[in-house]
């Protein structure tokens, strides 16, 4: 793993921004993408840059179950204002929503099959403080594809903050699987803040272990780490050069 430690979220997702820059000129023309708070600022740095993403195709991460693409609070919606609204890419994809309500396997294997049909050249992750990846939550096996994933309790409050009240948090979401990130040529993995440090701490000193799911990482070839110096707080000086 490749780590750089920069002052904060804003530095963080410039340096982020300019890594998936040098890749799409080099050729990448999959992007594996996530939502939350940690993108924002390299999302902020891709609308505002003059880089042409006609011939890209986008993955997401992960939906709601039972959110509609037009809910303020889905991964869709969230998408398109930080990023596609501004910056069209040819095709993109977040899993649905909906159709997971009727039917989550079928939702499933349609992104499963849309991950085959289009290899990832360079995923993008945050991090959950339980060490998850997407919302493949500790104790998730390493081989899991796309799939219904019942959320925890401490992501839906976590994620909470984003409702109105607790209660309008979806209990579930499809949620690409750690075989379908680990497929991805090239990861970059961003996460800024002190309450990542020990997250941070265990997916890079820590054993490999279905139980911080980000561990597995450390057997990916090409993993870039963007953190801030509250989120390197925990690591052996070594790491933090
Ligand atoms: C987002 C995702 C989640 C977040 C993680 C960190 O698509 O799948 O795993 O990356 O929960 O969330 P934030 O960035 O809000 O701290």
């Amino acid at each position: 793993m490749k780590i750089i430690v920069k002052e904060n979220d804003i530095e963080g997702g410039a340096a982020a921004f300019k890594i998936f820059e040098k890749g799409i000129k080099n050729g990448a023309k999959v992007l594996g993408l996530a939502t939350g708070s940690t993108p924002v600022t390299l999302y902020q740095n891709w609308v505002k840059s003059d880089l042409n993403c006609d011939n890209l195709t986008s993955i997401n991460l992960d939906e709601y179950v039972g959110l509609k693409p037009d809910n303020p609070q889905s991964y869709h919606y969230f998408m398109q204002k930080h990023l596609f609204d501004k910056k069209p890419f040819k095709k993109s994809y977040v899993p649905d929503g909906l159709e997971a309500t009727k039917d989550p396997q079928a939702a499933a294997d349609h992104y499963n099959q849309i991950i085959k049909d289009n290899p990832i050249d360079i995923q993008l992750l945050g991090i959950g403080r339980n060490g998850h990846i997407a919302f493949n939550e500790p104790g998730s096996s390493f081989d899991t594809v796309t799939r219904e994933v019942k959320l925890t309790d401490n992501t839906i409050k976590a994620n909470s903050r984003f409702f109105d009240n607790i209660d309008e948090v979806p209990k579930s979401a499809i949620c690409m699987g750690i075989a379908n990130i680990m497929s991805a040529k090239k990861v970059v993995l961003m996460a800024f803040g002190k309450n990542k440090a020990h997250a941070i701490k265990e997916m890079i000193e820590g054993p490999v272990t279905e139980q911080v799911p980000a561990s597995i990482l450390q057997k990916h070839l090409d993993v870039v780490v963007i953190i801030d110096k509250a989120a390197a707080s925990e690591l052996d000086d070594k790491y933090k050069k």
